[in-house]
């Protein structure tokens, strides 16, 4: 008899699914049953992920709001109810007080910030109908305020700070709908963004986001994790 998974019968938006963190979750969510819609920037390498996990493709750039909109719309067309949102593409620029470019911080803040607030407000007739959705924030606690900043990656670390009240923000406004969104750090992970002497795979950070994924009906929200465990903002 095939086992039972804990997402048997739901569908699932992962973003940035071509490379790094994104795959691994894709996988970690198709293993207990989902349906996952894997984004890309591009068809091809949405084409590619979704083939990996069984699962099918979306593409756009997110950096841009012509092509979070078009991401929406392929979702919707493919999934009336989405039962998991996966924020998870991202982009690291660094800089200091005295070098930040504005340039830097405007490439942080669209696609770390901008994207998923305005992919949550285009899929929220989906994440509603599926009755009881939960969202998941890919953050950083490069973002965490609570325990002083460490100076450096000035553009990434506010735009983790921003999402990460988006995410508390958010999670009060939706509770009455049902739909449950979380922020979680997956760790120092060994990909091009974290480097090849991180010491997280992308298969241990995905854990979080399926614990986050699955959470019943009144489970936690508007909180921080990392390692399943919740952290300080
Ligand atoms: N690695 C770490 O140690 C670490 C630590 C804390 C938090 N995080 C967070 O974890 C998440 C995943 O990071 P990662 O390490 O997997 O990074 P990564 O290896 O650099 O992969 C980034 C992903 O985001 C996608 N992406 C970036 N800009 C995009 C855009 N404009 N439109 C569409 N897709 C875009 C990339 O697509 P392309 O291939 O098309 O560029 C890629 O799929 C990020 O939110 C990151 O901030 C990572």
């Amino acid at each position: 008899m095939p086992r039972m998974g804990t997402l048997d019968g739901q569908v699932a938006l992962v973003t940035g699914t071509s490379r790094g963190i994104g795959p691994a979750i894709a996988a970690a969510l198709a293993a207990e049953g989902a349906h996952v819609l894997c984004h890309a920037r591009t068809a091809d390498a949405a084409r590619r992920a979704a083939a990996a996990v069984n699962g099918s493709a979306v593409a756009g750039d997110l950096a841009v709001s012509e092509g979070v909109i078009a991401v929406a719309r392929q979702v919707a067309a493919l999934a009336p109810a989405l039962h998991v949102l996966v924020h998870n593409a991202g982009v690291l620029r660094r800089g200091s007080a005295a070098d930040t470019t504005r340039e830097d911080v405007k490439a942080c803040l669209d696609v770390n910030v901008l994207a998923p607030i305005e992919l949550t407000r285009e899929l929220l007739g989906p994440l509603r109908a599926a009755g009881h959705a939960r969202v998941v924030v890919v953050s950083s606690t490069m973002g965490q305020l609570s325990s002083g900043m460490g100076g450096g990656s000035l553009p990434y670390r506010v735009s983790k700070a921003a999402v990460n009240a988006f995410v508390a923000n958010t999670a009060t406004e939706l509770a009455p709908a049902g739909i449950i969104v979380n922020a979680m750090h997956p760790g120092w992970v060994r990909t091009d963004m974290g480097g090849a002497g991180a010491t997280v795979t992308p298969e241990q950070a995905a854990r979080t986001a399926l614990y986050l994924a699955a959470l019943p009906p009144g489970g936690q929200t508007g909180l921080f994790f990392r390692d399943c465990e919740q952290i300080a903002w």
